[in-house]
């Protein structure tokens, strides 16, 4: 039987019965939750992404990916901003985020102005929620409405990062089911994955696909050609370059739009999990939507903020009972 029968109508529904009642908790967030306390909060983050991204436009990419681990381990709940202590091992030392997660001090820089404006009114995990939406508008992006109202962990999870986070060799088949146990469906999935239309990836993330399938994917047209060479170079088979970097998306590094999308069609894709999105035999309906968004920007767009707001709104019953406003976002208060 054809594996990909299988995995759409046997296995997948049974990852969600198994797995979607452990996901997305009601999110008791709303659009007004700061009106009276806070009015100002908005402008203050939009205020600074700009000087951050005007200054440095990979800063869009770094914080958008520091929402995304902050809300895959115990929700989006600032765990991901917190230093190691003596008590506490930070999530920013595990392996998938250790010398390639950034934008720790824009957002302490952030938090310093709404401290000032409203002291311990704002929640860590709000100002980075609000800044990942900023960023993606600021470099070209859709805008969506971000409820807020989220408290700060006061824990961390090494163990959580090492299991809960997807890595670029890993299959579709497993890391599908990371996404729907987060109550993140495939079309949240393939569309949340659409950031990387934007950063950066280091050879150590992309070797083993450029020395893998990437010839094979990638058409045989003089373009391909020229990048597989490209990052060839930039990333040796053998001997170091580990930390050598490459845009995810060649023709657009800085922009936020659907070109990404369109170089997996012609089979560019720089991550291996990128690239199974359209390639793999098990990836139908990945490789549909895939083909939507190549054609229709807009389309991407739309799914995007929703599936943007689905992801910030993953809460932890926890942080929400004995959650906190830090005053610093690197440590849980005192
Ligand atoms: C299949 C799931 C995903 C995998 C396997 C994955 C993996 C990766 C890897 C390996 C990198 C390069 C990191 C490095 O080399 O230092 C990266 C970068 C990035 N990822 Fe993902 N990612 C996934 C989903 C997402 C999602 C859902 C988002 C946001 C909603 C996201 C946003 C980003 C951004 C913006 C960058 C660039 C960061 C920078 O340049 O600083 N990723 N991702």
């Amino acid at each position: 039987m054809n594996p990909s029968f299988l995995l759409k109508f046997f296995f997948l529904p049974h990852i969600v019965f198994f797995f979607g009642f452990l996901g997305a908790s009601e999110p008791q967030l709303t659009l007004d939750y700061y009106a009276s306390t806070c009015p100002t909060v908005f402008d203050i983050v939009r205020k600074e992404m700009e000087c951050s991204v005007l200054s440095n436009p990979h800063n869009a990419a770094s914080i958008l990916r520091l929402h995304f681990h902050d809300c895959f381990i115990q929700g989006c709940d600032g765990s991901i901003l917190l230093d190691d202590t003596i008590t506490l091992k930070a999530e920013k030392k595990a392996t998938a985020n250790i010398h390639s997660l950034k934008g720790f001090g824009i957002i302490d820089q952030i938090k310093n102005f709404v401290e000032s404006e409203c002291p311990g009114i704002v929640s860590c995990a709000d100002i980075l929620t609000i800044a990942a939406r900023d960023a993606v508008i600021l470099v070209g992006g859709p805008y969506w409405d971000v409820p807020v109202g989220r408290k700060d962990s006061v824990t961390a999870s090494f163990e959580l990062t090492n299991t809960n986070l997807p890595t670029s060799d890993e299959s579709l088949v497993s890391i599908i089911p990371k996404f729907l146990y987060q109550g993140l469906s495939v079309t949240d999935m393939v569309t949340l994955v659409g950031s990387h239309t934007i950063g950066m990836a280091r050879c150590q993330n992309f070797r083993s696909r450029i020395y893998g399938d990437y010839e094979s994917t990638s058409a045989k047209n003089p373009i391909s050609d020229n990048q597989f060479s490209n990052l060839k170079t930039i990333c040796p088979p053998i001997g170091g370059g580990d930390s050598n970097i490459t845009a995810m998306d060649y023709v657009t590094p800085n922009l936020f739009d659907n070109s990404f999308y369109q170089l997996l069609l012609k089979g560019e894709g720089v991550l291996n999990s990128d690239q199974e999105m359209y390639s793999s035999v098990f990836g139908i309906e990945t490789r549909e939507l895939v083909k939507k968004y190549a054609a229709d920007p807009l389309a991407f767009f739309q799914q995007f903020s929703d599936s943007m707001v689905k992801m910030g709104n993953i809460t932890n019953s926890d942080s929400f009972i004995n959650g906190e406003v830090r005053k610093n976002c690197r440590y849980v208060n005192t």
